[in-house]
């Protein structure tokens, strides 16, 4: 054959061996021209008079004006920031989006949504979401006179038998956190328009990113996150984001987040900004680095069940590949044990750290029960999973087979405590 010929069945079959190993086979395709917006949109050297290629961190907190009342786009930083602005404007980009708010925090951001609802208004959310959020929606948004409830949204006839003549809002979280259920968010809405077109749908993508998941492309209101996470990405900014199309709930947030004052810093908004850049980097490898640490733990018998939506044994993973570009670094699994054996695990990683949080290029491990969901009630705790011997994983970017190898020797310093504990009671 001809040597271009040749080339053409060479680059062929790699092309197939390369897919063969592609975590990413099976999922959507990725959003067109998303790495281009991440690092162009919102930095244009061009809106500066110095013409910096980074956007200069304005700490400025007022704005000169040309007569009263009359500003050039900024008059007070609550109000709006410069900054703050060419980050909105990325984040909006990257989500499909029209309108994009950055917060001060991720809660700040579910605060502020909130905010549009008025006493004696429903809000339907997810049963397992993150424990604050649970937490701000059961402890203090009920006692404001919001009626709050939780559903299983997993199960769309679940959705249909939640919703009442007073329900505004429905509060999605996919994949949760901390049990990974992953939640039809077309479907869900479908059902909630057809209810009310005028129920907000909020989706919170903390998890996936729109790396990895557009839910206002899939039918939802509101697109939210704690930035805090993969956003940002370096576990050094907090921060919330808010990304929208319609305009009437975009002049009410805008008015809210100015009211409440839920405003970041433009120095957070420098840094989850320059995060933002490399964010289609770090999930890529995110998702390369948790797909073999999920068949590594799977496959070894010191551990029971692993959690992540992109294990086939996943009961959503056809529903994830359906929805989403690919998934992110967080695993969730049960220990073979009791309470002392995730104990041990978790203060015996020496690669991974104990700590809270997730989606920074670190890898972080912790323990549900005790940690992020310790505000949940327990027989909520009970009903959706988050037992003792639950431990969640956010796998960062180190080397594949470091983590791999962490992960080893953590299971093999909690099985050596059955053995001293059988050796113990050999003794007595
Ligand atoms: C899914 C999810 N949503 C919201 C939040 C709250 O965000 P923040 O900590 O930035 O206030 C978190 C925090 O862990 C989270 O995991």
């Amino acid at each position: 054959c001809s040597s271009s010929e040749f080339t053409s069945v060479i680059s062929g079959a790699r092309m197939a061996s390369q897919r063969q190993n592609d975590s990413s086979a099976g999922y959507q395709p990725l959003f067109k021209s998303f790495a281009t917006d991440a690092i162009h949109v919102g930095s244009e050297p061009e809106q500066w008079n110095s013409r910096a290629v980074v956007p200069p961190i304005s700490l400025s907190t007022t704005f000169k004006q040309h007569g009263p009342g009359k500003h050039a786009g900024f008059d007070y930083s609550r109000c709006g920031n410069p900054t703050r602005s060419c980050l909105e404007r990325a984040v909006a980009a990257l989500d499909g989006a029209q309108y994009c708010l950055a917060l001060s925090s991720g809660t700040a951001a579910t605060l502020t949504i909130t905010h549009l609802l008025k006493t004696g208004d429903g809000i339907l959310c997810m049963n397992d979401v993150y424990g604050g959020t649970n937490e701000y929606f059961s402890k203090i948004a009920a006692e404001f006179g919001l009626d709050v409830s939780f559903a299983d949204l997993t199960k769309l006839e679940l959705l249909k038998a939640a919703l009442k003549a007073n329900t505004k809002m429905l509060w999605i979280e996919t994949p949760t956190n901390p049990t990974l259920k992953v939640v039809d968010i077309k479907g869900c809405a479908d059902i909630v328009h057809e209810h009310n077109k005028d129920i907000i749908v909020v989706v919170d993508n903390t998890f996936m990113s729109p790396y990895f998941q557009r839910p206002l492309a899939l039918g939802a209101d509101i697109c939210m996150y704690s930035a805090t996470k993969y956003m940002n990405g370096h576990s050094d900014v907090l921060m919330g984001l808010i990304s929208l199309n319609r305009d009437d709930i975009y002049e009410r947030l805008k008015f809210l987040q100015s009211a409440i004052g839920t405003v970041p810093s433009p120095f957070d908004c420098y840094m989850c900004h320059r995060g933002l850049k490399t964010l289609h980097l770090r999930m890529k490898q995110h998702f390369k680095n948790a797909m073999a640490a999920a068949q590594f733990l799977e496959a070894d018998p010191r551990v029971d069940r692993v959690i992540f939506p992109g294990l086939p044994s996943h009961p959503q993973h056809e529903l994830t590949k359906r929805q989403c570009t690919g998934c992110p670094g967080m695993i969730s699994f049960y220990i073979k044990g009791k309470l002392e054996h995730a104990s041990t695990f978790l203060s015996s990683l020496k690669l991974f750290t104990l700590a809270d949080s997730l989606g920074g290029v670190e890898s972080l491990a912790e323990h549900p029960v005790s940690m992020t969901h310790v505000s949940v009630p327990e027989n909520e705790k009970k009903e959706l999973g988050i037992s003792d011997t639950l431990i969640r994983l956010s796998v960062g970017l180190e080397d594949e087979e470091n983590i791999i190898a962490d992960l080893d020797q953590a299971l093999a310093a909690a099985v050596s405590i059955s053995k001293h504990i059988i050796f113990l009671h050999s003794l007595t």
